[in-house]
């Protein structure tokens, strides 16, 4: 817990008034949003855009105004957790399943910050289950065809029941074992039909914050 908080702190320190503001998803982004509250409370001025309905609601109780994403042009800065970094900043996300909506607002993001403990640093991705967003309609028949590209899939099942994401849609977790060409792999995912997106994030991050446990962080 500390090593998110020490690294969600650092980045919330980039974040300056005037600022539109990506609020990610998850248990690291949790603390980068209670510290912008704080900010907020003291004086800092910003808009912010939610990555889930999770976030939107946290950010309402703290009192951080939100703009809606159709209202604006760009976003200064998004702070999202990552459930794995590679050395080249390639990301898997979407452990939370909210994968969809924070790789649109990363999509229009000037700078995406990430930040995480350090159990997510890792040489070459593919320890953490891949996870894929796909609509619902013929989604056994769409599942099939992701298992072909040669990975062991399972349906996210939360509490006895089909996770449901915010934008109404399944989630497959896909164990690839490590994943040599992300970007290849994200392409050939994304062109089956009935698939909405996948957590990889390629090359997007422009900045990465590690935190340790003994409260030390790395600020790449
Ligand atoms: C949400 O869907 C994810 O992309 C999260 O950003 C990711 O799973 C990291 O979450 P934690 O910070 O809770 O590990």
């Amino acid at each position: 817990m500390e090593s998110k908080r020490v690294a969600a702190e650092k980045a919330v320190e980039y974040i300056r008034d005037g600022m539109v503001v990506g609020l990610g998803t998850g248990s690291t982004t949790y603390w980068a949003i209670q510290k912008l509250g704080q900010k907020v409370k003291s004086g800092l001025s910003i808009n912010a855009v939610a990555t889930s309905i999770n976030s939107e609601n946290l950010a309402k109780e703290l009192g951080i105004p939100l703009i809606s994403i159709s209202k604006i042009e760009e976003i200064d800065i998004t702070i999202d957790g990552a459930d794995e970094v590679d050395d080249e900043w390639n990301l898997i996300k979407g452990g939370g399943g909210a994968l969809l909506r924070e790789k649109i607002v990363a999509s229009f993001s000037n700078e995406l910050i990430i930040v995480v403990d350090e159990s997510k640093k890792v040489n070459r991705l593919g320890k953490f289950p891949l996870p894929v967003e796909l609509v619902k309609f013929g989604y056994e028949v769409t599942q099939k065809k992701i298992s072909k590209l040669g990975c062991v899939t399972k349906l996210r099942i939360v509490d006895n029941k089909p996770f449901i994401t915010d934008n109404g849609n399944y989630i497959v977790d896909c164990d690839f074992g490590n994943i040599d060409h992300p970007k290849d792999l994200h392409t050939a995912i994304n062109m089956i039909p009935g698939v909405v997106d996948n957590g990889l994030f390629i090359k997007i991050a422009t900045k990465v914050i590690v935190g340790y446990q003994d409260g030390s962080i790395v600020d790449l």
